[in-house]
């Protein structure tokens, strides 16, 4: 797999060394993601020990089902972006997933993250097709996926558990077609900007 990175973003696989800062992440950042979490039905509270997380994750990826990325920025974990629901043949699909710390949040490191994603999809899976699903509420989120140019195609009522309850989501998508010479180079000068004005002002 070539390397996925751009400027100080990188995703790549998860490793058993990021125990320690992943577990550090999670605990520090529950209150900012539990809204947007996805849960089970009937099963509150229910946390995946990381050992088993990262069994499972490797197992996903050597099936072609699912490939979870660590998120880094600088070299330091800062969340998470996975590619899931992969379907072959016909349809040749997935959706991506995403979080990032609150305290690296605004600076521009997911849209950077889900762009290197779509064309690990489009490029690495050879698949057609990316959606994106969002809740309503989550407007942070509705604007990453609308500076990336996801066409907005429609509303899946009640989609995902997440938070305790079932939730409506938007439905976007990203067909290879759209951006042939890829979406990281579609958006560079974005990406750069936001990443470069925003590093420029934090430490
Ligand atoms: C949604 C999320 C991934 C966005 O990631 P990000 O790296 O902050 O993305 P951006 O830096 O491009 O920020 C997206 C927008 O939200 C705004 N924003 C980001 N963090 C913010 C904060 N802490 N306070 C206020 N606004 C914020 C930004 O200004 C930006 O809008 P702009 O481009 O018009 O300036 C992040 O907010 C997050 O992890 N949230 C919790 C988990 C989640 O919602 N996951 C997605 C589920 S679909």
């Amino acid at each position: 797999m070539r390397q996925l990175r751009f400027g100080s973003v990188e995703l790549r696989p998860m490793r058993l060394r990021d125990r320690s800062a992943w577990l550090r992440l999670r605990s520090a950042n529950k209150k900012w993601l539990d809204p947007w979490e996805a849960t089970l039905p009937g099963q509150a509270n229910f946390e995946i020990p990381f050992f088993s997380l990262l069994v499972a994750y490797r197992a996903e990826w050597r099936a072609d089902r699912m490939y979870a990325f660590v998120m880094l920025n600088e070299g330091h974990l800062v969340g998470q972006v996975t590619v899931g629901g992969i379907s072959r043949g016909s349809q040749s699909s997935a959706y991506i997933g995403y979080w990032v710390s609150e305290s690296h949040s605004g600076r521009g490191i997911t849209p950077v993250g889900v762009a290197l994603a779509t064309d690990f999809c489009f490029d690495e899976l050879g698949l057609n097709r990316v959606e994106i699903n969002v809740r309503p509420e989550n407007l942070r989120s509705i604007r990453v996926v609308e500076k990336l140019g996801f066409a907005k195609e429609g509303f899946r009522r009640q989609y995902l558990h997440i938070n305790g309850q079932w939730r409506d989501h938007h439905l976007y998508a990203l067909c290879k077609s759209d951006c042939p010479e890829g979406l990281l180079q579609r958006c560079r000068s974005l990406l750069e900007n936001k990443t470069a004005s925003v590093g420029a002002t934090r430490s």
